[in-house]
């Protein structure tokens, strides 16, 4: 079988041929040829209950032969009617309105375009900006992709939609200066939010785009504090707070939502991957009951949907991914164990080549530095050579899955299926103290 008619995603085609991964049981992934892997990625942070599980193939199925599509577009059908219900207990504050996509893209420019809308419905019409961390990515819609503050992944797209506004990031391991406490860091991260506000007018400013942990740049938690200061700043200036939840929902963090495990209150909740732990692609956008308040009357309606949202067979395998999450305590197992991860991971500290461990629940960032001591990065031809040139093909021969990323500083990213267990860290960290100590020599 040749791959020469198979355009994979976001990767050098000229690399060559890719593995073929043909079959996952639990926590780990097999080849073509038969070998075994740990998938420390959950896929790409969506496989949350594990591989092979039966029981979502079987409620897919079964939807399947009773109703395999229809759309929820004037008409509604009993499992996004179910599924709606059940996340809507599940959310922070009233964020009780869901509305499907199917991809994490679709939720987070559904989300734009509502924080829009919603203001021209309540006389605000000039409010239409969205602000978003630095090195943040948050999809690859046009939209979407001009909220991601990855400047390399947009300069090929340019010009894209006008009015995002980028802030810093919460990496404290590079805060701007050395002495500040993570407090400290925290308020001085979102008083940039509040500045920025500032800059662009309070009356041109929409939303403001963050993740509970932020993915891109290796895992930067939320300083203490920083959510409560935020949420302070967007009611100060009546800006929408939308958390970005594609990664850090479903028991990645702990809990159905990352904004509870931080304790703070989005007016919009964006979410995918975990929903269905990837047994079939569902997200959605989640809003307050402020939000949907101005449709809720007269002739207005929201003019946007999408033909597979909340697509019923979608619908069945989250709700009983959500039967698996309750009966198993999936979060309970995370909130648990995160500790002992975090612990096996710390010991990689003595290596020379890891700057920083962090993370929070089953989701952590290893960055790799060229000098401790200074916290030197490599140069982009060093972090090539390093992360595409070894890392990423032999952290895989060793027969670990994750991912070597240098969308910011160059970082090791592990988030396993939420079943793993200490016997699976200590997999982890056996294989990355091998090639960790085998990447120094490459340098
Ligand atoms: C925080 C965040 N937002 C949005 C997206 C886009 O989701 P999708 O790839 O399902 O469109 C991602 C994907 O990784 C993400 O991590």
């Amino acid at each position: 079988m040749t791959q020469d008619h198979l355009w994979m995603h976001f990767t050098r085609l000229s690399a060559g041929e890719a593995p073929v991964i043909v079959r996952g049981a639990g926590p780990y992934i097999w080849d073509q040829h038969g070998k075994r892997y740990l998938d420390g990625l959950s896929g790409l942070f969506v496989v949350q209950a594990g591989h092979g599980r039966t029981e979502l193939a079987e409620a897919a199925a079964k939807q399947a032969a009773e109703l395999a599509y229809f759309p929820i577009w004037s008409y509604a059908h009993p499992t996004a009617v179910e599924l709606s219900e059940r996340l809507a207990a599940m959310t922070p504050g009233d964020l009780g309105r869901v509305f499907f996509t199917t991809s994490g893209s679709e939720a987070v420019e559904s989300a734009w375009k509502l924080a829009r809308n919603y203001f021209k419905q309540t006389g605000k019409p000039m409010k239409t900006k969205a602000i978003s961390r630095n090195v943040a990515y948050h999809g690859t819609s046009m939209g979407a992709l001009s909220i991601t503050g990855l400047p390399l992944l947009k300069q090929q797209f340019e010009p894209l939609v006008p009015s995002t506004v980028r802030v810093p990031n919460t990496n404290y391991y590079r805060r701007p200066d050395e002495r500040m406490s993570e407090e400290e860091f925290g308020v001085w991260a979102a008083d940039r939010i509040a500045e920025a506000i500032e800059f662009e007018g309070p009356d041109t400013v929409a939303c403001v785009f963050l993740e509970p942990v932020q993915n891109a740049g290796g895992c930067f938690p939320p300083p203490p504090g920083y959510f409560a200061r935020v949420r302070e700043i967007c009611d100060r200036y009546d800006v929408l707070l939308v958390s970005d939840e594609v990664i850090c929902a479903f028991g990645r963090l702990g809990e159905y939502f990352g904004s509870t495990r931080f304790g703070y209150t989005p007016d919009i909740i964006t979410c995918a991957k975990g929903l269905t732990s990837g047994y079939v692609p569902l997200g959605a956008m989640i809003a307050s009951e402020r939000l949907v308040e101005p449709f809720l009357a007269g002739d207005a309606s929201f003019a946007h949907g999408v033909t597979f949202g909340g697509h019923p067979v979608g619908s069945a395998v989250a709700l009983a991914n959500l039967d698996i999450f309750a009966r198993e305590d999936l979060n309970g197992h995370v909130r648990a164990n995160t500790g002992l991860f975090r612990s096996y991971l710390d010991r990689l500290r003595d290596l020379p080549i890891v700057g920083d461990v962090r993370g929070d629940g089953y989701f952590f960032g290893i960055e790799l530095v060229k000098d401790k001591a200074t916290k030197e990065t490599f140069d982009d031809a060093e972090s090539d050579r390093l992360l595409r040139g070894f890392l990423s093909p032999a952290l895989f021969d060793a027969g670990l899955y994750c991912r070597a990323d240098d969308r910011g500083d160059p970082v090791v990213q592990l988030a396993p299926p939420l079943i793993c267990e200490e016997s699976h860290f200590a997999e982890m960290e056996q294989i990355l103290r091998t090639v960790l100590t085998e990447a120094w020599t490459h340098i």
